[in-house]
């Protein structure tokens, strides 16, 4: 029996496809799995939330029109193979409680859960981060999202109690003390409830303008290989892109810097300065990134006119789904009853509120 959490990303937003600074956490919402080989060559699988099964031969591992939730197993079963593991015949017993839809990597969590749970059973010998990279792309190429690699990783690497701070170019990462309980603060995350219509197409255009401002910054910059290359210093050339594709560089350069400056703070156990961040990390993607929405805007209105809270941004790719705030404890009953009924009043919309806590990441349970 394994068990993947979902993540919230606390800072550094549209950078890991850009091979910049992410500085997500796992949260305690997760997909749990029950397996055991068959040796039938058959691959069995049983959503309890969805009550539901699948069953596909391992011989043949094609993607479902018709089960589709099926896909992320199928698709990290396939990618072991593609390596030249042999996979033996299983049943599996799935149940989550990561909300869907939401930007809280829901199907990070079933990638991850499915790898360390076939890993395990099989007793392949196969490290974590090189089981990270698999992970995403079953995701990209098998299901065919091309997402960056922080959700997976996060689900993966998570610890109780840290943010992960990653480079997305090198992989190289650190597990950072979440000093948040201890000054009595509390990680709130609220969902619009505003289902991520445009984000598959949105987010492919977004990666385009990135790479397209790296090719035209390529005669003043020299060989640079993605906007990580590109420092707070270069801002006056950014400023000289057509106007979009300065905007799209601006955020990610600027993100990439505010993820350093916000992590140095963390670490020194300024808060307020980490909250800063938060906030300004979220005008940069509505005004210059553009994929936040009017929904998340307002809760991010509403968050920061509570009294003490620090810092309020939209999380994940954007287009609907969460906002992240930093809230004193002793506020959270007025937060959650301020913000949310000033949304339903505006929007129609009742938002959903999670305080989620810094925990581990994949792990096998028995
Ligand atoms: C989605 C993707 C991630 C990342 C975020 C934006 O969650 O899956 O890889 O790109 O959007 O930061």
């Amino acid at each position: 029996m394994v068990k993947a959490p979902g993540r919230v990303n606390l800072l550094g937003e549209h950078t890991d496809y850009n091979e910049g600074f992410v500085f997500p956490m796992a949260i305690d919402a997760g997909i749990t799995m029950a397996g055991a080989l068959n040796r039938s060559g058959v691959i069995n699988l049983y959503s309890l939330d969805y009550d539901a099964e699948s069953r596909f031969p391992t011989q043949e591992i094609l993607s479902s029109t018709t089960e589709q939730w099926t896909n992320y197993f199928r698709g990290v079963c396939k990618e072991f193979q593609l390596l030249g593991f042999e996979l033996q015949g299983l049943d599996v017993v799935i149940q989550g409680n990561v909300p869907q839809g939401a930007g809280l990597s829901s199907s990070a969590a079933l990638e991850v859960a499915a790898a360390v749970l076939l890993r395990s059973l099989h007793g392949w010998d196969y490290d974590d981060v090189e089981l990270v990279k698999l992970t995403q792309r079953a995701e990209n190429d098998f299901v065919g999202v091309a997402s960056g690699i922080m959700d997976q990783f996060a689900s993966m690497m998570g610890r109780k109690d840290h943010a992960l701070f990653l480079d997305c170019r090198s992989l190289e990462y650190e597990l950072i003390p979440t000093p948040f309980e201890e000054q009595d603060y509390v990680v709130v995350v609220l969902n619009s409830r505003v289902r991520r219509g445009l984000v598959d197409s949105a987010y492919n255009t977004r990666r385009q303008e990135c790479s397209d401002a790296v090719q035209l910054l390529k005669p003043q910059l020299g060989e640079i290989a993605s906007l990580r290359d590109v420092g707070m210093e270069h801002l006056p050339l950014i400023e000289q892109l057509p106007g979009t594709l300065a905007s799209r560089a601006r955020h990610v350069v600027s993100e990439n810097d505010r993820v350093l400056k916000a992590i140095k703070a963390l670490k020194a156990g300024d808060l307020v300065s980490f909250g800063q961040a938060l906030t300004a990390s979220h005008q940069s993607l509505q005004y210059d990134f553009e994929v936040s929405c009017p929904e998340l805007d307002l809760l991010v209105e509403l968050a920061l006119e509570v009294p003490g809270v620090l810092g309020s941004r939209m999380t994940g790719a954007g287009f609907g789904g969460c906002t992240v705030s930093l809230v004193p404890r002793p506020q959270l009953a007025l937060f959650e009853e301020r913000v949310t009924k000033n949304y339903e009043a505006q929007t129609k919309l009742q938002a959903e509120v999670y305080v989620f806590s810094a925990s581990p990441g994949a792990q096998v349970l028995i």
